[in-house]
Formats: structure tokens, C-alpha cells, sequence
């Protein structure tokens, strides 16, 4: 099996996807959001790329079972219930409901995994749950697209660091993968800077927007390793965990 990294927030100039696995990673934020609120016990998080979309659909809906939720430039959009901060979604504000979210490049790059076997959703908060499954698929020979959601097609320290992470978690123990040059790359940026999550999140260009912005202790919250063991999979346009998607 092979393992390949996409900096630029989308996986579609990675050749045919139709047998490989899809990672699609933002850990700031929207990643640890999506990981934060299926922790926490939401439902489901439907993800659109515009507001006026994620609007449509959450009037359309019953609105007692909806949270609308989201950013532009990083701030809580007007009229929505909940911002991009993982600390907003807690199990009051989330358990049972559907989440309509929609962020500025994390739910877009969701939308670029269109063809592949199985795309999941991770961060550093569900890093050990993702992991296993990912360990699980390259023992069935499954190929690995790790698409970091990075910033405007830019390349994103935060999402590369975590990438690299899993590369090297899922290259150990018996699964020795072919690896693309990104992905080579992403594993030595994670050895060289991943020691310290908070500071390489906090040092990180987005990092610091965040915390000039107010925004420090959420960039603090998206280094919490392993802090909501679940396996989000987007599956038919929303995003669940994998454990519920399993009992239905
Ligand atoms: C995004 O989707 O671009 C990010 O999650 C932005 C943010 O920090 O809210």
C-alpha cells in the first residue's frame, strides 16, 4: 500500500481514488470541531461550503434538532447558533442534534474527496481512534490519501505536522508503506517540529491569526491529543461517527 499527502486541500490531483481511503485533515479548526461535536455525542455534521447553503438546509429542517454552526475570517457568522471553536461544542449545546456547518476551507475540502472508498475526518484530538482504522484499512492493502485542508490552496503548518503524524503512526509495527514525496516530507516536519503541539499549533501562521484574534485557547484546545476518541466518516454528504454508523 501506498500513503500520499495533499498539501494544497484537495486530493483530487491524486489519480483515481475509488480503492483508497481519504484523511481529510483542518486542524484548525474544523477537523477538531467535527471531532469535538461527534464526541460529544452530535448526530451528524452536514458540512456545506457557502452560508446561504448551510442557511437553506437548516430551515428546512426541524430547527430544535439543528445546530448551525460555523466561521468567516474566523468569527462566529451572524445568525448561527455556534462559531468554529471546539469548546462550543459541548454536549449540551450538541448531543442528538444534526450540525449544519460550514467553515472557510475545512468543509470545502471535504467536498474535493468525491470517488474515493472512505474518507474520515481527523485531528489531533482523535488522532489514536483515526489511526487504528487507518492501520485496519492498510492491512487490508488499502492506499492512504492524507488531504490536509490547509489555508486558500496554501500550504498550512498545523494540518502538514498532523499529517506527518499519522504517516509515521500508520508506517510502524508490521505496515510498511510506499511512501509519496509529500508524504516523506510531511513525516520529517512532524519529527523535527511536532514535539510540541501547543507551541507548532500556537507558532503556525493561522496559529497566531487565531490567537491575534482572540481565539488562543482554542488553538490551545486543538492540541489535545486524543481528547474525543471518535472516527468521524463522511458518508452520503454529512459526517458520522463510525461507531453509530456501524449499530444503524
Ligand atoms: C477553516 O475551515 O478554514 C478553519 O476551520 C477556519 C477557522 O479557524 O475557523
Amino acid at each position: 500500500m501506498r500513503i500520499d499527502v495533499a498539501f494544497n486541500g484537495s486530493a483530487t490531483g491524486q489519480g483515481d481514488l475509488h480503492d483508497r481511503v481519504v484523511l481529510v485533515i483542518d486542524v484548525l479548526r474544523a477537523s477538531t470541531s467535527i471531532a469535538a461535536a461527534l464526541g460529544n455525542g452530535a448526530r451528524a455534521v452536514v458540512p456545506f461550503a457557502g452560508v446561504d447553503e448551510a442557511m437553506t438546509r437548516a430551515r428546512s429542517l426541524d430547527r430544535s434538532e439543528v445546530v448551525l454552526a460555523g466561521e468567516r475570517k474566523m468569527v462566529p457568522i451572524p445568525g448561527f447558533d455556534l462559531g468554529n471553536s471546539p469548546r462550543g461544542f459541548t454536549r449540551e449545546a450538541v448531543a442528538g442534534k444534526t450540525i449544519v456547518m460550514t467553515t472557510t476551507n475545512g468543509t470545502a475540502a471535504l467536498a474535493n474527496t468525491a470517488g474515493s472508498a472512505e474518507v474520515l475526518v481527523g485531528a489531533f484530538v482523535n488522532y489514536a481512534a483515526v489511526l487504528a482504522r487507518l492501520r485496519a484499512a492498510a492491512r487490508e492493502g488499502k492506499s492512504l490519501v492524507i488531504q490536509c485542508a490547509g489555508s486558500h490552496g496554501r500550504f498550512a503548518l498545523e494540518d502538514a505536522v498532523c499529517a506527518g503524524r499519522f504517516v509515521r503512526g500508520v508506517a510502524r509495527r508490521g505496515i510498511a508503506p510506499e511512501l509519496g514525496d509529500a508524504a516523506r516530507v510531511a513525516a520529517m516536519i512532524d519529527r523535527r517540529m511536532g514535539g510540541d503541539l501547543a507551541a507548532v499549533l500556537r507558532e503556525s501562521e493561522h496559529g497566531r491569526a487565531l490567537v491575534d484574534a482572540g481565539f488562543g485557547e482554542d488553538v490551545d484546545d486543538c492540541a489535545r491529543l486524543n481528547a474525543h476518541p471518535v472516527v468521524p466518516v463522511y458518508r452520503e454528504r454529512q459526517v458520522v461517527p463510525l461507531g453509530l454508523q456501524r449499530r444503524r
